[in-house]
């Protein structure tokens, strides 16, 4: 004799053959009754490109409808990005190249694109916006590495010390999250002390815990300028997409260092590992739609392959379902403003 299966089982197939599941799904209104999960604005973070100059817009070709703004635009974004809603905007910058050097030391400009741009938008917008930097130094090395390389190596602890000064440059412009992006080892407890010891207690760290080598940042290297640059690849440090449970240890070390918020990197091929860390975790979980994602969309969409708003919706609604509890995407004020429609 076989066991019972699980209640649900039984349920569904078994003593009560007369259940539909249709019945369920017959009305809107029914459907809004059962929905489980809903994608609302607040869940929405805004990654914004911010280049040299005044009142200039470049496109990034392999990212249609994103652009590259100077700081006053990247401040009429923002004040855009509140219009609408949205809680936060992430800034990235495109450091002109004589800039870049081996030891990215244009990350610690206190005057550089990233440090201007959040200045301006923190004056224009205050408290109501929280604004976001990645703590990276790829922008700015002229190995396009996201730390020092000696020898054709990355180097760990003297790139968190390196760290630890861009992510204190940052909070002195205004920065209310840091999200160090970098993936070395020990650079969440040393960022926290050294923001605390400067009076940076209320910043807080958006860790990229679990982040991926992944072939799906092409396009943000394009928009950053670090892709031609880039010498070899990110997998020494970067995680390898074909492992689960060490996203589970790395989560595990940067919330015990002190992160306040964990992330995983990229999105929607990684969903089965944002359900496992916010279910071991239970922290604020968030998911970037990076780059590559956004431009498969956008170029399945302009091949008329693909409903642009049904998959990105689909998309974003995908990552709530997961566990996120947000999501970095460039669709970011196109969905909020289909979210106001609704
Ligand atoms: C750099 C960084 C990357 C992204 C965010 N921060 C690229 C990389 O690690 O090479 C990718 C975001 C995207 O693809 O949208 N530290």
């Amino acid at each position: 004799m076989t066991e019972p299966g699980p209640a649900i089982v039984t349920v569904a197939f078994g003593e009560f053959p007369l259940a539909r599941m249709r019945r369920n799904r017959f009305d809107a209104w029914t459907r809004r009754m059962v929905c489980e999960n809903r994608l609302s604005v607040d869940d929405l973070i805004w990654p914004l490109f911010v280049v040299d100059g005044e009142n200039r817009r470049e496109p990034v070709a392999s990212m249609p409808g994103v652009e590259r703004l100077s700081a006053d635009l990247i401040v009429k974004a923002a004040g855009e990005a509140k219009a609408l809603g949205i809680p936060a905007v992430a800034v990235f910058p495109y450091t002109d190249p004589a800039l870049k050097t081996p030891d990215a030391k244009e990350a610690l400009n206190p005057d550089n694109l990233v440090c201007r741009s959040v200045r301006a938008v923190k004056e224009a917008h205050g408290d109501a916006l929280g604004v976001i930097c990645d703590v990276a130094l790829d922008p700015y090395n002229s190995d396009g590495h996201d730390g020092l390389v000696e020898n054709g190596r990355v180097l760990n602890d003297e790139t968190v010390d390196v760290l630890c000064k861009q992510a204190v440059v940052q909070a002195r412009a205004g920065c209310d999250i840091v999200a160090p992006s970098d993936m070395m080892d020990g650079r969440i407890r040393a960022v926290r002390q050294a923001l605390d010891a400067e009076g940076f207690q209320h910043v807080r760290i958006l860790s990229y815990a679990a982040k991926y080598a992944s072939g799906f940042y092409g396009p943000f290297r394009d928009a950053v300028g670090s892709g031609g640059v880039l010498k070899g690849d990110k997998k020494t440090y970067q995680m390898d997409p074909a492992n689960s449970d060490e996203a589970i240890r790395e989560v595990a070390m940067d919330v015990a260092e002190g992160a306040d918020m964990i992330m995983v990197k990229p999105g929607m091929p990684y969903l089965d590992i944002v359900r496992r860390i916010k279910d071991a975790f239970a922290m604020p979980t968030f998911a970037y739609q990076v780059s590559g994602e956004y431009a498969m969309i956008k170029a399945a969409a302009a091949n008329g392959w693909l409903d642009e708003t049904a998959a990105m919706m689909e998309s974003l609604l995908a990552f709530k379902r997961a566990g996120a509890d947000g999501v970095l995407t460039y669709y970011a004020p196109v969905a909020a403003k289909l979210l106001g429609e609704a």
